[in-house]
C-alpha cells in the first residue's frame, strides 16, 4: 500500500470524535461561505442558487462539516462531494455528518487526481493535501480541471520557515524507523524526541505543537513519508502552471513586507516596486513564522475579491462581536492580534467605532452610512481604513447572502 495512504488508514488526521459534534462546530479558513463569497465571488453570490463544492482530501471532515453546516443554515441548495483515499478518515467524516443529519454530501473514496470525474465544481477546498502527493503539480492541475467557469479554490499547504526543525527530523526518522509498523514508529519517535540534544532546531521552535496533541499529530508532523512545504514563490509557480492565480493569501496583512521592515521611505519604495507575489515572498522571508499558506485562488480574470465601494455590500465581522470591537476602537484607536508568535497592531480611527458597531451581517454599507448620517463620500473616507485594517487580518468580509 502507498505509505501515505497507510499512514492515514492508521492515523486519520486530525483526530476527531464524532460524539463531539453535539458540543461544538470547528470553524476555520478557508471554506466558510462568507469567505468564499468575499474572496471568490466579489461578495455578491446568490446563495439561493445551487452550489457544487468538492472537499478534496477531506480527511476526518473539519472543512467538510463547517461548509455543509453553514450552507444548510442559509438554505443553499448545495451538493458537496467529499473525496479522500483513506477509508478510515472517511468513516470519521461520515459519522460526523450523520451525527449532524447532513444529507447534502456525497462520499467518495479515491485519489484526488480523479477530481475532474466528479465535477465541475463552483468551489474546491483542499487543505493539507497537495504537499503529500507524489506529483503535486498533477494535483493542482486536477483541481483546476475540476473547476466550473467562475469557480475558485481554497487551499492550505505547508510552508517551510515556520516549520524550521521539522524536515531534518522527518528525514532522520525516515532513516531510522522506515521499516517499523506505524505504532512502533510513534513509540520510538517519542523516545527519540525526549532525548534530542538542545542544539536540534525542532525543540527550539516554539511554533510547533502538533506532536504533543495526539499520536496522529506526531505522525503527521514528524513521521510523514511524503511532505514537501511550499514557499510563496513555489506556491505561486504551482498555481500558475495549473492555470490559476492567487486571489489572496490569509491573512493578507501578514504578507505585507512593510510590517517587518523599519519605516524608511527608501525601503518602502523598493517594496512598492515589487510584483504582488514577490512582495508576499519577501514578507514570508522576513517574518519567518509562517507554518502554512492559506490561499484563495481562481482563474485569472474571473470572479475575485469583494471591494468596499458598493452601497449594497454587506459587511461581516469574523470572530469578534461588533459592539466589543467598536468599544476597543473608540478607546484604543485599534486592535492588536497575535499570530504564530508575533503581535500585529491594526490601527483604526476612533471616529469609525460607530460604523463598526453597526455591522450585523445584514445591513449594507449604504444602510450603515445612512444610519450614521453620512453621505457616500464621507462614509467612504471613514470606512476605508476599517476596510483595509480589518480585511488585512481576515476579520472583515462582504457577503450579501451568507451568514457567519
Ligand atoms: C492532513 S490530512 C487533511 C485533512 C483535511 N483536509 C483537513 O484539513 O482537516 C490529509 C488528507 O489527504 C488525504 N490524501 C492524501 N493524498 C491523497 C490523494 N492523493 N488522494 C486523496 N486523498 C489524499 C489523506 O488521506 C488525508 O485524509
Amino acid at each position: 500500500m502507498d505509505p501515505v495512504r497507510r499512514q492515514y488508514e492508521s492515523y486519520p488526521y486530525p483526530e476527531r470524535d464524532p460524539a463531539d459534534e453535539g458540543a461544538r462546530l470547528i470553524e476555520g479558513s478557508p471554506s466558510h461561505p462568507v469567505e468564499i463569497d468575499h474572496f471568490l465571488y466579489q461578495g455578491r453570490r446568490d446563495w439561493s442558487r445551487p452550489f457544487r463544492a468538492l472537499v478534496a482530501g477531506g480527511g476526518t471532515g473539519d472543512g467538510l462539516i463547517m461548509l455543509a453546516v453553514k450552507l444548510a443554515d442559509i438554505g443553499c441548495p448545495a451538493e458537496i462531494t467529499y473525496l479522500d483515499m483513506s477509508q478510515a478518515s472517511r468513516a470519521v467524516a461520515e459519522a460526523r455528518a450523520q451525527a449532524r443529519g447532513l444529507g447534502s454530501i456525497r462520499f467518495v473514496t479515491g485519489d484526488l487526481l480523479t477530481a475532474p470525474e466528479f465535477g465541475p465544481f463552483d468551489y474546491i477546498d483542499c487543505c493539507g493535501v497537495l504537499h503529500h502527493l507524489a506529483d503535486p503539480d498533477a494535483g493542482f492541475r486536477a483541481l483546476a480541471q475540476a473547476l466550473a467557469p467562475g469557480g475558485g479554490i481554497g487551499l492550505m499547504v505547508y510552508a517551510p520557515y515556520g516549520r524550521t526543525g521539522v524536515y531534518p527530523l522527518q528525514a532522520a526518522f525516515g532513516r531510522l524507523l522506515r521499516d517499523d509498523p506505524p505504532e512502533d514508529r510513534v513509540r520510538l519517535a517519542r523516545q527519540v524526541l525526549d532525548g534530542l540534544p538542545e542544539s536540534n532546531w525542532f525543540p527550539r521552535n516554539p511554533l510547533l505543537g502538533d506532536h504533543r496533541a495526539s499520536d496522529a499529530g506526531l505522525y503527521d508532523l514528524l513521521l510523514h513519508s511524503r511532505d514537501r512545504p511550499y514557499t510563496v514563490a513555489e506556491l505561486g509557480g504551482a498555481l500558475e502552471r495549473a492555470g490559476l492565480g492567487a486571489v489572496s493569501f490569509l491573512e493578507p496583512g501578514r504578507y505585507d513586507p512593510l510590517r517587518y521592515l523599519p519605516r524608511d521611505p527608501g525601503l518602502a519604495a523598493r517594496v512598492k516596486a515589487l510584483e504582488p507575489l514577490e512582495r508576499a515572498a519577501l514578507a514570508e522571508q522576513l517574518a519567518g513564522n509562517m507554518k502554512t499558506h492559506i490561499v484563495y485562488a481562481g482563474r485569472p480574470g474571473e470572479g475575485g475579491e469583494a471591494q468596499p465601494g458598493r452601497l449594497q455590500a454587506v459587511p461581516h465581522l469574523k470572530g469578534v462581536a461588533p459592539a466589543a470591537l467598536a468599544r476597543q476602537v473608540a478607546t484604543k484607536g485599534g486592535v492588536s492580534i497575535d499570530t504564530d508568535g508575533l503581535g500585529y497592531a491594526i490601527e483604526l480611527p476612533r471616529a469609525a467605532a460607530p460604523l463598526i458597531g453597526a455591522i450585523d451581517g445584514a445591513r449594507s454599507l449604504g444602510e450603515i452610512a445612512t444610519a450614521a448620517g453620512l453621505d457616500w463620500l464621507a462614509f467612504g473616507a471613514a470606512w476605508g481604513p476599517v476596510h483595509r485594517g480589518l480585511c488585512g487580518f481576515n476579520l472583515l468580509h462582504y457577503s450579501q447572502g451568507a451568514r457567519r
